[in-house]
């Protein structure tokens, strides 16, 4: 690829437009398989001949399956990396590892420790980069999140939604997500876990409606939609200090009958039932997680879709 590559690393990179274009692709593309089998390859193939590459420092089990099913579905290839058994581990610069991946592989998706080293990838790359998770953000998350939304509640903008629980990456990516494709967000957070500063008033420049609360059954009063995600994210120490700030923050019942009617219950996955959520909730009826889980690898399509150029 000529030029500079279409990296996929944060949200607020885009525009709304850009945004919309590949979660329209990620629905039509759902809609044409119409129950074909998973292992069967999309009409056109669009990616035939291309090879995804994946790098993992942390778990997944999402990322890496639904990554490795789009590029299969869309026709190309994929290959599955633990950082630990590459160079990487023994001292070969991330940079000098971008640019001799580049010369293998069409795309690079990284689920690493620290952000940076995913900027200094993409730096170096020249293939696009897709930031599979850092300790900032998760895009693709966000990604399939924005599409389940909408195909149960329809269009997102102008809509009520709201955050409770640790203020960890996910929650940087729906900040994003919120002000990026216009709609008002409420962050119900202990105070000591609440989002970056910096992300928060960043969504204030933009002119995004973020507003951030302690106070859970405030946040959630009248929303289409309630989103958490774990209290111990990879990588953060699993404490009381952490564990008792977040206890008031579990949603249960109680809180998502203060929600909307209709209101849909969204979680990134893995969940820590009995934790973050109750077992009513996300077995219940307006829970939509696995629908959000699925979206994941249509999402990924549309993502990888337009960092090869084959859309927009
Ligand atoms: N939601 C998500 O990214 O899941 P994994 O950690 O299993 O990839
Ligand atoms: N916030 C979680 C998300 C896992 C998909 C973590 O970073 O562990």
């Amino acid at each position: 690829m000529s030029g500079t590559p279409r990296h996929f690393l944060d949200l607020k990179d885009f525009d709304g437009a850009t945004l919309r274009l590949i979660l329209d692709t990620a629905r039509l593309w759902r809609d044409a398989r119409d129950g074909r089998p998973k292992g069967a390859v999309d009409d056109g193939a669009p990616l035939a001949g291309r090879a995804l590459a994946m790098i993992f420092e942390k778990a997944s089990t999402r990322t890496r399956i639904s990554f490795d099913m789009a590029m299969r579905q869309l026709g190309g290839t994929s290959l599955v990396l633990e950082s630990g058994a590459m160079q990487l581990g023994r001292g070969e610069t991330v940079a000098d590892t971008a640019r001799v991946m580049s010369r293998y592989v069409d795309v690079i998706m990284i689920r690493a420790n620290v952000h940076s080293m995913v900027e200094e990838l993409a730096a170096h790359a020249g293939v696009p980069v897709i930031n599979g998770l850092t300790d900032r953000s998760h895009p693709c998350q966000l990604m399939a999140d924005m599409m389940t939304f909408e195909d149960h509640r329809g269009p997102i903008a102008g809509r009520r939604v709201a955050w409770v629980g640790d203020g960890n990456n996910v929650a940087v990516s729906l900040i994003e997500a919120a002000v990026r494709l216009d709609f008002a967000l409420t962050m119900a957070c202990p105070p000591a876990l609440a989002p970056p500063d910096g992300v928060m008033q960043w969504a204030q420049s933009q002119g995004g409606s973020v507003t951030l609360t302690d106070d859970p059954a405030a946040a959630v009063a009248g929303v289409d939609a309630v989103f958490t995600d774990t209290w111990v994210s990879m990588g953060d120490a699993r404490d009381n200090a952490r564990l008792q700030a977040l206890a008031p923050f579990q949603v249960d019942k109680a809180l998502m009958n203060r929600a909307a009617a209709d209101a849909i219950f969204m979680h990134c996955l893995p969940a820590h039932r009995g934790e973050e959520v109750t077992d009513d909730v996300i077995d219940g009826p307006g829970s939509v997680v696995w629908d959000e889980a699925e979206n994941r690898l249509h999402a990924q399509k549309a993502v990888l879709a337009w960092c090869l150029g084959a859309i927009g």
